[in-house]
């Protein structure tokens, strides 16, 4: 990956000075008078996210102005600075002056740099920072390339990223740090009983699979992360309308934040015994296709009537949480896009997590705030757990209300959970509608830098 970061000592790199509202007037007094006069030409206001480089006299770049939100502003979007690789010309910079938060803005820097090249020449910004004093710039590498990776995965259409392709790439990442590789392929799945995984799998001619890897020492704390794998969900026979499928190739945005997380974790070496589960299936229509009000006994021997084949992330990560649960795992961990209504309820940014370890939600809200990784806790209510009722089996996949949909989906993934010490599950969206700070439009990183930071408090 192209690194946002210059190693070389760079003693011509380009200032870079942040400024505010309430700054400005300072900064812009102690300008040459010929620096000061440019920007007011220019009108340049400090307003935040506006940039402005101002010329030397012999015509090349001085220096640059970065308008950040002010101070006392109700709310400071702390990747502001993730704007800059797509504004400045091509060149090597450095921060002449503190943001809100260092950290958070070489973090962003260096996610704003981030562009999906695979299709076409790479336009990745050759645009690079000289590291700020006084950060971890290797811990920042590794989680804006872990983020680069959870992209790519989520950005490559389904046509090449297939539940095939998400295992080779999760062998390939295993492999790069000894972690030992196991996945289970198309009736294999019914003889080793992963009942859901293969039905929701079965109509596509790419054959489902469950992916399996563990790294590290056995002696350490287990855990466990799962991430859905749906490589597309077209819905199945409940089909999804035009406008509802068509961005479903980020249906696997678990699987590519769960091995996200890997990647850092494994990176960091930390003190733990990791193992990644991955439901990879397509969601495919097909005469062989599950079928409303089928009825499956899943691997916990749980037997699920379905009410919505278009609910099917549940039902892979059902079977994949059942087998995680039976080595009782110190902490449990699913990642999945497996609701319409936790973006209903708080939007594409802020996904929604569950669990009901009262210390492990407080530092899940923590290391979201610190890492500006949003997540917000919603409740496993269990009033509405008798929702999930069937007449005719043990439990229905899809609630008939429409009612608390994430909640429900939380709920139904709970039934597969018990001898696992603690559990957390986030229903992400995976992906970033529209362009903000730090954050290119397409496939996002969610959930995981959060985690991993969480994980690293904890067994670093
Ligand atoms: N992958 C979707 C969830 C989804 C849809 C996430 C749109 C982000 C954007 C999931 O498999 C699904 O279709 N869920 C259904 C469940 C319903 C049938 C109970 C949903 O949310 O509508
Ligand atoms: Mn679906
Ligand atoms: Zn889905």
């Amino acid at each position: 990956m192209h690194s946002a970061f210059e190693t070389a000592p760079a003693t011509t790199a380009i200032p870079i000075t942040f400024v505010t509202k309430t700054t400005w007037d300072a900064i812009g007094a102690a300008l040459p008078a010929q620096a000061r006069q440019f920007a007011q030409a220019n009108g340049f206001a400090a307003k935040p996210g506006k940039c402005l480089t101002l010329p030397a006299a012999d015509g090349r770049i001085a220096q640059v102005l970065f308008g950040l939100e002010d101070d006392a502003a109700p709310w400071r979007d702390l990747f502001r600075p993730g704007q800059l690789p797509g504004l400045l010309p091509p060149g090597v910079y450095r921060f002449a002056n503190a943001p809100h938060d260092m950290r958070l803005a070489a973090l962003a820097f260096a996610l704003g740099s981030y562009r999906f090249g695979r299709y076409r020449k790479n336009k990745a910004p050759s645009v690079r920072l000289v590291p700020p004093d006084g950060v971890d710039i290797a811990d920042i590498t590794r989680m804006a390339e872990a983020a680069a990776f959870a992209r790519d995965l989520i950005n490559t259409p389904a046509n090449d990223m297939g539940p095939e392709e998400l295992a080779l790439a999760a062998q390939d990442l295993a492999g790069r740090y000894g972690a030992d590789f196991d996945c289970i392929v198309g009736d294999d799945l019914v003889r080793r009983n992963f009942p859901l995984i293969h039905a929701v799998g079965m109509a596509s001619p790419r054959a489902p699979r469950l992916i399996d890897f563990s790294w590290g020492d056995p002696a350490h704390p287990k855990v466990t992360l799962v991430g859905k794998g749906v490589c597309f969900d077209t819905g199945g026979l409940d089909l999804k309308p035009s406008a509802g499928m068509l961005i479903m190739k980020k249906d696997m945005g678990g699987a590519a934040n769960a091995l996200a997380l890997a990647s850092m974790v494994m990176d960091a070496r930390l003190k733990v015994r990791l193992r990644v589960l991955i439901p990879a299936v397509e969601n495919a229509v097909a005469g062989n296709a599950f079928r409303p009000l089928d009825i499956f006994r899943s691997r916990k021997g749980v037997t699920v009537e379905i009410g919505n084949t278009d609910a099917e992330g549940r039902l892979v990560l059902a079977d994949a949480l059942a087998l995680a649960d039976e080595e009782k795992p110190d902490l449990l961990i699913d990642l999945g896009t497996l609701t319409g209504a936790a973006r209903v309820a708080l939007g594409p940014d802020l996904p929604p997590f569950y669990t009901n370890d009262e210390r492990l939600a407080l530092e899940v809200t923590a290391h979201a705030k610190t890492e500006n990784d949003p997540l917000w806790r919603l409740p496993l209510w269990p009033p509405y757990d008798s929702w999930l009722d069937s007449k005719v089996a043990d439990i229905n996949n899809a609630p008939s209300g429409a009612f608390a949909g994430s909640i429900t989906c939380a709920l139904f993934l709970q039934r597969f959970v018990g001898a696992a010490k603690s559990w957390l599950h986030v229903d992400i969206y995976g992906w970033t509608p529209s362009a903000k700070p730090g954050r290119p439009e397409g496939g996002e990183c969610q959930a995981a830098r959060a985690i991993y930071k969480l994980l690293s408090q904890r067994y670093g």
